[in-house]
């Protein structure tokens, strides 16, 4: 019962999943949570205050003068009130307002006045989320320290399918409820990278590996249930991320690069488990390579090591690597924690069948400074919740020393 007691203060504004609210408020007053509602104009349209304050038990705030509220709880007071403030649904134009600081309704003067912890679960159409503007909004956000819920992807209410559904209020109630509780990885950000990379050798042609996703996939989920906020950057894959998982797709090594180097300054954890193709090719042909010739000499150039150079930063947040090895596993693990100043990693032996790349499984042999341990084999699902808890207590460690 994290939320038990937590004082929560519900911004919805106008959105279609705006109707879903008052499930959201029976939730989490379910959770022993008090909640209160501020309600903008376009929001008004979608969703009635009356039945918001019968859930709520609580008079709904929908004016920023307001003479009555201003006699009761003004904007203030509700910015001071609060433990929480959870944005559901949060349009594409809230999250441009708030991040431009803009203070013209009392939804956003409220954002401006409270020290409360700022969550968003947003809902848009799916080509509005991933409009520049919209992921620069949601870049910057985060900056400012706001947790994101979602969004969820799949079918749209304009019949759209991709990224931009409001996640479910069970979800959004439980990832609120991780966030605030006493699990072992709350409050702190992990940039995860998973997947493959893919280097292009012509506009039709490219070079890249067996990973699918997966392992890093399963990390970020495991990594939410402890309550932490994940950034995902994957290469092309063809499974869903988490929900609550803010993800950034990217398709080269470079792309990577710049995409961890944007997010790692404010990461507390770095999971390195991508397969990031060491090389790419020097130059990529403009045009279809004809094959004209018997013979097809290709120069390749080093990718930046994306997990060395975080870990050189001058300060790198807590850093796990991953290797894949098919011979002298251990050694070889051992050589990159050391080598590239890793605080922990991962070894698996992709030799062994069913297990490591494009699979449901995977063992896992964890190595840190003065410690390991062998996962056996099992599903990466459980796997990843089982590193996720030895990360968890290694990075603790390190940070009470
Ligand atoms: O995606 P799945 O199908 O679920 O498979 C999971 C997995 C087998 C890919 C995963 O468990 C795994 O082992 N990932 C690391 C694979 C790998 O490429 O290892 P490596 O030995 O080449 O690299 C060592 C570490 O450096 C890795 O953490 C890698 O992410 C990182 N690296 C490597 C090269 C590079 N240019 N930049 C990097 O960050």
């Amino acid at each position: 019962m994290q939320l038990f007691n937590k004082k929560i203060l519900l911004g919805i504004t106008g959105g279609i999943a705006a109707y879903k609210t008052p499930d959201v408020v029976r939730k989490l007053t379910a959770q022993g949570a008090q909640v209160r509602v501020v309600l903008t104009r376009g929001a008004a349209e979608f969703v009635s205050p009356l039945s918001l304050q019968a859930v709520s038990g609580n008079p709904v705030h929908t004016q920023l003068l307001d003479e009555q509220a201003e006699a009761g709880m003004g904007h203030i007071e509700l910015a001071k009130w609060a433990d929480i403030l959870l944005i559901a649904p949060a349009t594409a134009n809230c999250m441009a307002k708030l991040a431009q600081g803009l203070a013209d309704d009392l939804l956003t003067t409220i954002y401006l006045a409270t020290d409360a912890r700022v969550c968003l679960a947003p809902a848009m159409n799916q080509k509005m989320w991933k409009a520049r503007a919209t992921q620069e909004n949601l870049h910057r956000l985060q900056l400012h320290g706001v947790d994101f819920i979602g969004p969820d992807a799949g079918e749209q209410a304009c019949g759209d399918v991709g990224p931009g559904r409001m996640v479910e209020p069970e979800a959004i109630v439980s990832s609120l409820a991780a966030m605030s509780g006493d699990d072992k990885l709350a409050g702190k950000h992990l940039v995860i990278t998973a997947g493959p990379t893919r280097e292009p050798i012509d506009p039709v042609r490219y070079v890249s590996n067996h990973s699918s996703g997966k392992m890093g996939f399963a990390i970020a989920q495991a990594a939410i249930e402890q309550g932490a906020r994940v950034t995902l950057i994957a290469g092309p894959v063809t499974i869903a991320p988490p929900a609550n998982a803010t993800t950034i797709s990217v398709t080269t090594a470079q792309q990577m690069y710049e995409a961890v180097m944007r997010h790692i300054p404010q990461a507390d954890i770095f999971v390195a488990t991508a397969a990031v193709a060491d090389y790419k090719v020097s130059d990529v042909a403009e045009n279809k390579i004809k094959k004209s010739d018997e013979k097809l000499t290709l120069t390749f150039v080093k990718n930046p090591d994306i997990l060395k150079e975080v870990a050189a930063l001058p300060s790198p947040p807590f850093t796990v690597g991953f290797a894949a090895e098919s011979q002298d596993v251990e050694a070889y693990a051992r050589g990159k924690l050391r080598n590239k100043k890793l605080d922990m990693i991962a070894a698996n032996d992709i030799t062994r069948e069913g297990l490591g790349f494009n699979s449901d499984e995977n063992a896992l042999h964890v190595i840190w400074h003065d410690g390991d341990e062998h996962l056996p084999p099992a599903s990466k699902t459980d796997l990843a919740k089982t590193l996720i808890a030895l990360v968890a207590k290694q990075y603790n460690n390190k940070m009470s020393k």
